[in-house]
């Protein structure tokens, strides 16, 4: 048996045998008789797909619907053409999507569901570490608009999510350091002794375990159970996104190659603890736990003085400023943190200055 978690008016099932419960599911009558949609892009098909297959009978006669993989194809011209091949495979209300991959995928594929004939059943199987700890919970689904992230979307929930962490075998190395960085950030946020856990860990590829991941997407999903649209809690989530941000623009404005969402929050974590040693009286062994941690795991982003404006403007811009005011989550202890504690712009550059700082830059 799996593990399950109860979310917000769905469950969420843990384990590489998980896909027992869903072929269960599938055979009750309430998904007798109804049309199967698999969405999937070039990766999950290939790495993913055939497990799910061979490890459920009532998907034998889904539809696959394949997307092309990347953040850039998470558009409104894509689900154009996913509203308009489900249209024409004939899908009707009570059809189900059931959204195989990453981030991507899962935001996609819950915004395509949630607005297709005013809203089909869909379900989540996250197959990237950031996705099964992260975007496959909570309810948040959409696109990007003109480059800007999440602009256009909606609230809206899977009937069930299924997590399996054998997915992740196949998920390249970069891609599982990007989804770290949540699970890191998940335990500095909400729980001590998970994050002593968290540190033993060496190598990411080999050891992380389901545990870990198991209790990455608790966290998670008990902060959204208590705040499901962010009304105010929901925030904690936040931390080391509001400079991670900076560091994930300046990045794909100026670099070949961009920095992963994973390293921009890792580079974003080490900066706002040290806000959070300023502000919220964080202690120094603390700071220093959390400094060394992240800069073994993950490489560090070379960030020159002159372009320390750069970022301020880039957090100026940030939609989620209110009154003009920079806030941000911060840590008073590890494992617990603070939501709308406003910064200034001098106590910002100096975070940005620790973080060269430590980084020997
Ligand atoms: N809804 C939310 O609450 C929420 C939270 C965090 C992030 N997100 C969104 O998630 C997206 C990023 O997700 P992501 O990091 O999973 O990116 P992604 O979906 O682009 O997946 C990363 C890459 O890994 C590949 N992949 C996925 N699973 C694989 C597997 N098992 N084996 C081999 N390859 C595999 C994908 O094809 C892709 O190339 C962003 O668009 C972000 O906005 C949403
Ligand atoms: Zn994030």
């Amino acid at each position: 048996m799996s593990r399950v978690l109860q979310s917000i008016g769905h469950n969420i099932y843990f384990g590489d045998n998980a896909f027992v419960e869903l072929d269960e599911l599938l055979r009750t009558t309430r998904y007798t008789g109804c049309r199967k949609f698999i969405m999937v892009d070039e990766n999950t098909i290939k790495h993913c797909l055939p497990v799910l297959l061979a490890a459920t009978e009532e998907l034998a006669d889904a539809e696959i619907i394949e997307t092309e993989s990347g953040e850039k194809n998470k558009s409104l011209d894509v689900c154009f053409q996913l509203w308009s091949a489900m249209s024409e495979l004939q899908a009707d209300r009570k059809s189900l999507l059931l959204n195989l991959g990453g981030g991507v995928i899962c935001d996609m594929g819950g915004f395509v569901a949630a607005t297709f004939k005013r809203g089909i059943d869909f379900i989540n199987i996250p197959t990237s570490l950031l996705a099964q700890v992260d975007a496959a919970i909570g309810g948040k689904t959409g696109v990007d608009l003109n480059n800007i992230k999440n602009q256009v979307g909606l609230f809206a929930f899977p009937e069930e999510v299924f997590v399996a962490p054998k997915f992740l075998e196949t998920l390249p190395p970069s891609q599982l350091k990007s989804g770290f960085a949540e699970v890191v950030k998940h335990g500095l946020i909400a729980d001590r002794q998970y994050w002593n856990s968290i540190r033993e860990i060496k190598k990411v590829r080999n050891d992380i375990t389901d545990d870990i991941i198991f209790q990455s997407l608790k966290i998670k999903n008990n902060i959204v159970v208590e705040d499901p649209e962010e009304a105010n809690w929901r925030k904690v989530l936040n931390f080391g996104h509001t400079i991670g941000h900076a560091f994930e623009s300046y990045s794909l404005e100026h670099d070949r190659k961009p920095i992963s969402h994973g390293e921009a929050v890792a580079a974003g974590m080490i900066c706002e603890a040290f806000l959070s040693h300023r502000k919220l009286g964080l202690g120094r062994n603390d700071l220093h736990e959390i400094v060394s941690f992240i800069l073994r795991v993950f490489d560090s982003y070379p960030v020159k003085k002159e372009t320390f404006t750069d970022f301020i403007s880039l957090m100026r811009n940030d939609k989620k400023n209110v009154k003009g005011e920079i806030r941000f989550t911060l840590l008073s202890r590890i494992g617990s943190a603070e939501v709308d504690k406003p910064c200034s712009e001098e106590e910002i550059l100096a975070a940005l200055a620790f973080y060269r700082l430590n980084t020997f830059q």
